[in-house]
């Protein structure tokens, strides 16, 4: 029956298509009930408004519904950031849409940098950045029945932060407490029970994900609640072990205004001199005993084609922008090992400097970004496990095997990554690439699409088994070595 009105949709014989629908809602709701028709109904009434729309309307299927949430959920947080922020000043970065300070225009930045579109931005602020991406979305709608996907401008990452430290499991909780019991009042929470709902977090999946009520344990339990677990949570390092956690990209100290200004900046990658094989910036992780760290920061200064930024001994050298960007664009490989968590901010930058990641754990990058890079990582990037290093594999050698023209080839996908992997300047949106946010957004919209496709069609994802989301993510991208290899990276839990 529902193959049967798309089809009549898709020739555009809406009247037939829409008599069609009446007919099955009249068999739904004497099958199953009013509740189920309810749901049913507004889907149906959107898949035809939205696809007879389809040639007039160009926002068609892709329309979405933000909340107008009060202000505590969000700007109010960052107005009371001087409170809040104990550990870190945060505030600052806060300011320019979230992209913080500008980069002024020393001679240091414009040696490093381009003149344009530079921000000492800090990688937290992702949620900032979407929140004011989306108030400028070119298909918003207050009708929320011809929303494809809901929207809630909750700052995740702050309600986090500002009680980090310090303050009791109930204090922690508190916030999303009560923004879940907000959501569920809302007629747009009933349609799907949330799971076209959608929110943005600066900040790994794991601080929302506390086991138990000490409170030594870190973080708040979020997304153990039911509410959560039926909304998609869009975040820069994701659960391997959650069907709904989604890894966004870290936010990067560029952001441009213009294609030009993204086209200008790869081309001078492309014609940068590296005269470095591979670098390193971070810092060991002493109390760390399975961190590979140490054993990288050895080999870099064992090496005469290796360097070292050493953020250990003073870690302000690490997070001054033309620093870190001025080791990446002379060095052809950048090792990204795992940090506190897998994944860092660090692999961005060093795409962005046109540096070849080399990574060591697949939970650092490939079973993460999967709607951003592609699936066959050995074109962007080289794999070399925790392991081989704990068994004094040399990066020098390793790397030194890769050929020229191969390398030539590598950087070449890196530096045409760099448009999906930066947050564009919201204030004027690139004209016809698509930035780190565009492509988040469809992905998000197709996912909840699906979604409401299949409860239509009575289809459950039951079988689908939440350990091995990493995998599903992988198999979607057609990466068919990593679901074979991977197993023992991501131990059950
Ligand atoms: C228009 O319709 C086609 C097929 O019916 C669909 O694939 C496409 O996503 C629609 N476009 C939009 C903007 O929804
Ligand atoms: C939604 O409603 C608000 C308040 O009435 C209005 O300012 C805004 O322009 C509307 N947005 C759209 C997309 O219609
Ligand atoms: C679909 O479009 C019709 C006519 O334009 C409108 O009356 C109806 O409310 C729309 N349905 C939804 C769910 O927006
Ligand atoms: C948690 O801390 C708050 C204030 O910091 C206090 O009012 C509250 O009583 C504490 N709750 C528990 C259960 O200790
Ligand atoms: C809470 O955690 C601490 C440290 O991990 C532990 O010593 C303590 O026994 C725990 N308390 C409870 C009630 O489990
Ligand atoms: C989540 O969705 C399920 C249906 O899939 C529903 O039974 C449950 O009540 C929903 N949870 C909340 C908190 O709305
Ligand atoms: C992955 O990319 C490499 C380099 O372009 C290529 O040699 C290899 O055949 C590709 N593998 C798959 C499975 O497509
Ligand atoms: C690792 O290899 C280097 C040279 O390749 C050697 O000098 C060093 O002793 C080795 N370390 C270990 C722990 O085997």
């Amino acid at each position: 029956m529902e193959k049967r009105a798309y089809r009549f949709q898709q020739s555009h014989i809406c009247i037939l298509g829409l008599t069609c629908a009446f007919i099955w809602l009249c068999l739904l709701y004497l099958n199953n009930g009013v509740f189920e028709a309810k749901i049913i109904q507004n889907s149906i009434s959107l898949q035809i408004n939205s696809s007879s729309n389809n040639k007039t309307d160009p926002c068609g299927g892709r329309y979405v519904y933000v909340y107008d949430l009060p202000s505590r959920f969000n700007e109010d947080m960052i107005t009371e950031c001087e409170r809040n922020i104990k550990w870190l000043d945060m505030c600052k970065f806060t300011m320019n849409g979230g992209f913080g300070p500008k980069l002024k225009n020393s001679e240091d930045v414009l040696t490093v940098l381009s003149d344009h579109g530079w921000y000492a931005t800090n990688h937290f602020n992702v949620e900032v950045i979407f929140y004011n991406r989306i108030k400028r979305y070119e298909c918003l709608t207050n009708d929320s029945s011809m929303a494809a996907a809901v929207f809630v401008p909750f700052f995740l990452g702050f309600d986090f932060a500002r009680y980090i430290e310090g303050f009791n499991v109930s204090v922690r909780d508190a916030g999303t407490i009560e923004l879940v019991d907000w959501l569920q009042k809302r007629d747009e929470w009933k349609v799907m029970n949330g799971k076209d709902h959608f929110l943005v977090g600066g900040r790994p999946t794991w601080d929302f994900r506390r086991k138990t009520d000490n409170d030594t344990d870190w973080g708040n339990k979020f997304f153990f609640s039911p509410a959560a677990k039926n909304m998609s949570f869009l975040l820069v390092e994701s659960s391997p072990y959650s069907l709904n956690d989604f890894a966004i990209p870290y936010p990067t100290y560029f952001h441009p205004a213009t294609d030009f200004e993204v086209f200008d900046w790869q081309d001078r990658m492309r014609k940068m001199e590296r005269k470095w094989l591979f670098c390193f910036a971070g810092a060991p992780r002493p109390r760390d005993p399975y961190s590979i760290r140490s054993r990288l920061i050895d080999q870099c200064k064992n090496s005469r084609v290796g360097k070292l930024l050493d953020c250990g001994d003073d870690e302000s050298k690490c997070h001054l922008p033309s620093n870190v960007m001025r080791l990446f664009q002379s060095s052809v490989f950048c090792l990204q090992p795992v940090g506190d968590s897998y994944t860092r901010r660090s692999a961005f930058d060093s795409i962005l400097a046109g540096c070849i990641p080399v990574f060591f754990h697949p939970g650092s990058f490939y079973t993460q970004y999967t709607w951003h890079v592609p699936g066959n990582y050995t074109k962007y990037s080289v794999f070399i496990s925790n392991d081989d290093i704990r068994k004094n594999v040399s990066i020098e050698q390793r790397l030194g095997e890769i050929d020229p023209k191969t390398i030539k080839m590598m950087r070449e996908e890196v530096i045409s990554l760099i448009p999906r992997l930066i947050y564009a300047d919201p204030y004027s949106k690139l004209e016809t690439l698509e930035d780190a946010f565009d492509i988040s957004l469809k992905a998000v919209i197709r996912k909840v699409t699906k979604l409401r496709q299949d409860m239509i069609d009575g289809r459950t994802d039951d079988n689908l088994v939440e350990e091995d989301s990493w995998k599903y993510a992988l198999l979607e991208q057609g990466n068919y070595a990593g679901v074979r290899e991977w197993d023992s990276f991501f131990p059950k839990p």
